[in-house]
């Protein structure tokens, strides 16, 4: 009976991740590790996530990151969570997050990774009881091993992440990862404490009908994008624009669709930072077989200067991304 109904619960994120050692051959173990530290960080995110009303780290930490936002409490517990438990890891030797201006050198300096992360997208949703995640892109250091950390490690384009995937704080908690060979979506079970193969190898749809950005900037979109969003319009596509961009990119994974956020006057670059909300998404899409463009380049090409930079974002289906290219390169 007991093997009959542990036969039938899926298999959980580490029995995979072991049997999928044979992808990265030079991880021995290092990659599976990080991916481990992040669903058990996410776990106790998640913890705090659902309490956070309960035990008054709801609302603004009073406090401004890098970017000038006021940071919620649970971005700087998120961000802590997610810092210790890669450093406890000790097979990171560098983060850069979202919420901290200078990259963090962990102390690890044996340790062959680095880590790009939000550790929580969507926070100014959290009051609201609104599904917010954490993204994370994972890269191979460049600096030798033994020595600190440089910005050369952290400053690669997204096209040498050997890792990048999101967790979706929602009605259930999903971690959706790619380590380049294909992308798995895990759902955390709570009575057993572990990540099960939820959503095996997944594809998304070429053409989907769903159309996503901040109606609010649309004045500002340039004409091409604005012809594309009338063309959805005649095609009767459903709009939906959830504000928080993990979960807007999952329903879309799973639907079809497309979601842009493209430059505005508030934000000339775009809002989305480059290196830890669109390298990690753009990763994940390009494996479920749909694009990540700008509007001028694949995502994944473009070579970053800053840490912190935002670059223009459109992503999803690939049919409806080939379109909006067309749209603007007909404006010009
Ligand atoms: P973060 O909470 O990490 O700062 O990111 C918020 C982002 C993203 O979640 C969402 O897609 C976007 O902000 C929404 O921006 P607008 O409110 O300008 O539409
Ligand atoms: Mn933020
Ligand atoms: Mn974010
Ligand atoms: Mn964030």
């Amino acid at each position: 009976e007991i093997k009959k109904f542990v036969a039938s619960i899926g298999i959980t994120l580490d029995r995979f991740i072991s049997q999928r050692q044979q992808e990265f051959p030079y991880a021995k173990g290092e990659l599976s590790q990080i991916l481990r530290d992040i669903g058990l960080a996410a776990k106790v995110v998640n913890k705090a996530i659902m309490g956070s009303g309960l035990i008054g780290i709801e609302g603004p930490a009073g406090e401004r990151n890098v970017q000038g936002e006021e940071q919620q409490k649970l971005d700087v517990v998120a961000n802590m969570r997610f810092i210790r438990a890669l450093t406890k890891g000790q097979e990171v030797c560098a983060i850069i997050s979202e919420e901290d201006e200078e990259m963090i050198d962990t102390g690890n300096h044996e340790a062959k990774y680095i880590v790009a992360m939000d550790p929580l997208d969507g926070s100014s949703n959290i009051d609201a009881n609104v599904p917010i995640g954490t993204i994370f892109s994972i890269y191979r250091r460049k600096s030798p091993v033994g020595t600190p950390p440089t910005t050369e490690d952290v400053l690669q384009k997204g096209a040498n992440q050997v890792a990048g995937g999101y967790v979706l704080y929602g009605s259930s908690m999903i971690l959706t990862y790619t380590t380049g060979y294909g992308v798995n979506g895990f759902t955390y079970d709570h009575t057993i404490g572990e990540f099960i193969l939820s959503y095996p190898n997944m594809k998304i749809k070429e053409l989907g009908s769903i159309f996503s950005y901040n109606e609010g900037n649309y004045n500002d979109f340039s004409e091409g994008t604005k012809a594309y969003l009338t063309y959805c319009r005649n095609q009767k596509y459903t709009a939906r624009y959830i504000g928080s961009l993990v979960a807007d990119f999952h329903r879309n994974l799973l639907k079809g669709g497309i979601f842009f956020y493209p430059a505005t006057s508030k934000s000339p670059n775009g809002k989305l930072r480059l290196l830890y909300e669109c390298n990690s998404l753009a990763f994940v899409i390009e494996q479920a077989g749909g694009k990540a463009t700008d509007g001028k380049r694949r995502i994944l090409d473009i070579e970053p200067h800053d840490i912190h930079q935002r670059s223009p974002l459109i992503i999803g289906s690939s049919a409806m991304v080939d379109d909006v290219m067309q749209f603007i390169k007909n404006e010009q």
